[in-house]
């Protein structure tokens, strides 16, 4: 009996995403959209005072702390912008690994392992030919290492185990355009990047891409808890891992952080989003509401020949990433999802915000 009140708790956490989604699709909201931000109505949680569960795992999918709305706003977002390419030759990234809580959803506080003291770890962009110089300093108290997809290089010799207090430097030579994930790589894997050791590498084509005027960058990732993270930090729970059952879903590393921090555009804008989907495991099946991409990159493959145009949803494969652009006329807020809805309802979704809608929050 317990188990059906709860399960109608994450029912209707799911259903007030749903109609974030939706709401904000179809006409102007009259309505703050965080209020209807997913899964964060307290009210939702007055059933589910234990959590639901499924084959003997038990979820904690929409358990948040009181006053969602409030700590949703309160939360700083990941910084989506992409930052420019630094000059010169050689980009130099340093990252210090951190042991660290962060919140991933309202109140939700889960023990991760950041890069640089967050999950995602900063975006690293480059041009195309420049050298990338990366030291890894791990600040945490088990080795780690770093795998970046965007490089050619003997993995046993740049993507070693780091061991805790020391610092490995190595080089690669950034020849392959595109966007790609970055990940500590030390085993096991999947823990490592369940725990929030990932981010993106854009490397941009020469020539360069046609100048737009907006360029978000986008990590879809999955949080796995041990608990339900609001009382106490959650850790990682590694048999929800290999099954697949995330109780948070997320870009940037917070569950429907820009759904309260929505991301801008102008009318007549082109919007170039890239998209990595860290995983660990689960596809993203990239899509925004309300129009469809006149430009996608499909695997973040930049060469022309491979370009699709007109399309509405492109998957995004766990390790893998694409570029999609999309030219918004008409104000309003577009909802960008993973349509593969379940993760709407746990956080893959966010809001564009074109112009200044009427009727919606003030900043
Ligand atoms: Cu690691
Ligand atoms: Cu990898």
């Amino acid at each position: 009996m317990k188990t059906v009140m709860l399960g109608l708790g994450v029912l209707a956490a799911g259903v007030l995403v749903l109609a974030a989604a939706l709401v904000a699709s179809n006409r102007a909201l009259d309505d703050d959209v965080a209020s209807a931000t997913p899964a964060m109505d307290h009210s939702t949680m007055s059933a589910a005072a234990g959590t639901s569960s499924k084959g003997g795992l038990q979820s904690f999918a929409g358990i948040t702390a009181d006053h969602a709305t409030e700590l949703a706003k309160a939360h700083e977002p990941f910084p989506a912008t992409l930052p420019p390419v630094p000059a010169g030759d050689v980009v130099k990234v340093h990252m210090v690994l951190k042991d660290v809580t962060i919140e991933i959803a309202p109140g939700v506080q889960y023990q991760a392992w950041g890069f640089e003291g967050g999950a995602p770890g900063p975006v690293v962009h480059a041009r195309q030919g420049q050298t990338v110089e990366m030291t890894l300093t791990n600040g945490g108290a088990i080795p780690h290492s770093i795998d970046f997809h965007a490089a050619r290089i003997a993995p046993n010799e740049a993507f070693v185990d780091v061991m805790p207090g020391k610092s490995f430097t190595f080089r690669f030579k950034a020849d392959d355009p595109g966007v790609f994930m970055y990940h500590c790589g030390t085993k096991p894997v999947l823990a490592h990047i369940a725990n929030g050791m990932y981010g993106a590498i854009v490397v941009d084509p020469v020539p360069a891409l046609p100048k737009v005027e907006r360029e978000y960058v986008l990590v879809a990732g999955e949080w796995y808890l041990s608990n339900d993270g609001v009382a106490q930090p959650a850790q990682l729970d590694m048999n929800k891992a290999r099954a697949m059952m995330p109780d948070w879903t997320a870009f940037n590393g917070y569950a429907a952080q820009y759904v309260a921090h929505p991301l801008t555009a102008n009318p007549g804008d082109t919007v170039r989003f890239y998209v990595v989907d860290a995983g660990p495991s689960l596809t993203t099946a990239f899509h925004v509401v309300g129009t469809i991409f006149d430009t996608v990159y499909p695997n973040g493959d930049m060469s022309p020949e491979h370009v699709m145009n007109g399309v509405q949803t492109v998957d995004v494969p766990a390790g893998g990433g694409a570029v999609f652009e999309v030219k918004i006329d008409e104000p309003g807020l577009y909802p960008f999802v993973s349509h593969a809805f379940a993760h709407v309802d746990l956080g893959q979704v966010g809001l564009l915000k074109v112009g200044s809608p009427k009727g919606t929050m003030s900043h």
